[in-house]
């Protein structure tokens, strides 16, 4: 797995038209990155079916509303699927894609051979790029797992990186099955923050805080320890050494969380979303 990190957006790939499937959340975020990078909002197309979604998608940005899917990845150099995955099918089946038009699908779960299969080959041979974004995206702070298709040319990975940036981080991983791994990791992650924020919270309010201070205190902490992790660049396990004093309070909490397995909890928290991964993109294939 490698990491790229981007404290700045990438400089966006003026040339390349970029065709967006469906403009929902996630779409909004990358386009609005792109356009903040200086991709020219006039290549930026949106095909979406929700009418007052798509106005206001071009009132925000000045980009062009394509009347219907074909439309919007007509001579586009990179269709982003958008859509939820349960949409992906009807919203791809058998579109005429320029022939090294390169896909990149965010969809959860949605398989590179399913794809292949729904879009057909007729005088395509672009490649495919998964990614998988989290809901940090929306603030430009996310991170996104990404796999390419095999033998896809570096041009694709570029484009990927270009529209991925927009939003935060990317991290390419080598397999496919590998995005199941991301997505227990970073796609499912921010929740397993708020969870722990939650928690925290809680056990302060068990102590004697009150709710609102027990949460400020929690989540101020963890965005500061964040920002310290990030800031010194030095290994988190080194940052937890550093603030364990011997015999003291912290040393007392770790240890009670080691001994009641913690890791061991949060590994098979995340062996679950593995393999719930793996059966929903079973299920889709199914269907397609
Ligand atoms: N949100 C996240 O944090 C996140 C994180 C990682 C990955 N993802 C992935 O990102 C994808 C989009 O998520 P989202 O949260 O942005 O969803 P969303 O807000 O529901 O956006 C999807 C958009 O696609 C539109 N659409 C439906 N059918 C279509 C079709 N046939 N052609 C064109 N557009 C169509 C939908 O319109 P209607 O509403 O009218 O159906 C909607 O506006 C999902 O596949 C998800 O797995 C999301």
């Amino acid at each position: 797995m490698s990491q790229t990190p981007s404290p700045a957006p990438a400089p966006a790939a003026a040339a390349d038209t970029i065709a967006f499937i469906g403009g929902g959340n996630m779409a909004a975020s990358l386009i609005g990155g792109l356009v903040a990078a200086g991709h020219p909002a006039a290549s930026i197309r949106v095909s979406e079916p929700d009418a007052d979604r798509a106005a206001a998608l071009q009132a925000r940005f000045g980009l062009v509303i394509a009347t219907d899917n074909a439309a919007a990845v007509g001579g586009a150099d990179i269709i982003v699927l958008a859509t939820k995955p349960q949409q992906v099918a009807d919203a791809i089946r058998g579109l005429a894609l320029s022939v090294d038009a390169t896909l990149i699908s965010i969809c959860a779960g949605v398989r590179i051979a399913s794809l292949r299969a729904l879009i057909g080959t007729g005088g395509w041979s672009g490649a495919i790029v998964r990614a998988m974004p989290n809901t940090p995206a929306l603030f430009g702070a996310g991170i996104t797992g990404l796999h390419a298709s095999e033998g896809a040319a570096p041009r694709a990975r570029m484009q990927a990186e270009t529209v991925l940036k927009a939003a935060g981080q990317v991290c390419w991983v080598d397999t496919e099955q590998l995005m199941d791994a991301v997505t227990a990791v970073s796609g499912s992650g921010p929740a397993y923050f708020f969870l722990l924020t939650e928690a925290m919270a809680e056990a302060g309010v068990a102590l004697g805080l009150t709710p609102a201070d027990a949460k400020a205190l929690a989540l101020q902490t963890f965005i500061g320890a964040a920002k310290m992790a990030e800031g010194t660049g030095t290994d988190v396990a080194t940052l937890r050494a550093q603030v364990t004093s011997k015999g003291g309070t912290t040393q007392a909490a770790l240890e009670s969380l080691e001994a009641a397995g913690f890791r061991r909890i949060l590994g098979d928290a995340l062996q679950a979303a593995d393999r719930r991964g793996a059966q929903l993109g079973d299920e889709l294939a199914a269907t397609i």
